[in-house]
């Protein structure tokens, strides 16, 4: 079967953006290595690519580097090496985000990662129509945890980013996993995680 790209199944190429700062602590990176796990298996030809943001050192765009980024893109260089992460981005046919919920949205550095792959020209463009995504993947796979319990998704501003962001850059699909509670004190935290990795495996079986 060929997708909406013209590739068939295999070779598909896999963005994982992990903002897991605690690393092998983080729960969140437990349910991103189950949804690695099942996606390898279910799906052997499928390259996966991983930017490990805690290890990544970007910088927050100052007044200097958008000069300069505004600069080569008024020139069209989008061959510049500065904009290697946005061609990664705007190539994967998937992206699967993992990020802890932090101050009713995701660590800082995910933002940062997002200024440095927003690019007009190259992931989006705006015209009189309004904005344009110019991204290749059909779905982005948002992983989470939360320490606490929220009534309204007004509060969950890590899910409202994404899921507008992929409108943004064009990204067909936006699915959110997440644990939720796992800090409540008198809540089963290993029960509402073993729920969390079920539902990672389920959502996961189904991606293409
Ligand atoms: C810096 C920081 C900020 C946090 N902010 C929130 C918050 O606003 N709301 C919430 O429910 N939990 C918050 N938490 C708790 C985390 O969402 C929760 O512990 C999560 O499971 C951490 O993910 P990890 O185990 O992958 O690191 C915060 C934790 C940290 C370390």
């Amino acid at each position: 079967m060929q997708s909406a790209h013209g590739k068939g199944d295999s070779m598909k190429k896999i963005l994982v953006i992990d903002a897991c700062v605690r690393g092998e602590m983080s729960r969140t990176k437990k349910l991103l290595d189950k949804a690695l796990s099942v996606l390898r298996g279910t799906h052997p030809d499928w390259i996966f690519e991983t930017v490990c943001l805690p290890e990544a050192g970007l910088r927050c765009l100052d007044r200097q580097s958008l000069e300069e980024r505004d600069d080569l893109l008024a020139k069209k260089q989008v061959d510049h090496p500065r904009f290697a992460l946005a061609h990664q981005f705007r190539e994967a046919d998937g992206i699967i985000v993992a990020a802890p919920f932090w101050d009713l949205s995701f660590p800082a550095m995910l933002k940062v990662y997002i200024e440095n792959v927003s690019a007009d020209g190259l992931t989006f463009f705006c015209d009189a129509e309004g904005l344009h995504g110019m991204c290749k993947a059909s779905w982005m796979l948002h992983l989470a945890t939360r320490g606490g319990l929220y009534e309204a998704a007004s509060w969950l501003q890590d899910s409202a980013y994404l899921e507008q962001m992929c409108r943004f850059f064009g990204i067909g699909s936006y699915t959110c996993v997440s644990a939720d509670g796992i800090d409540i004190v008198g809540l089963p935290a290993d029960r509402i995680m073993e729920e969390a990795l079920e539902k990672t495996e389920k959502v996961c079986k189904e991606l293409s």
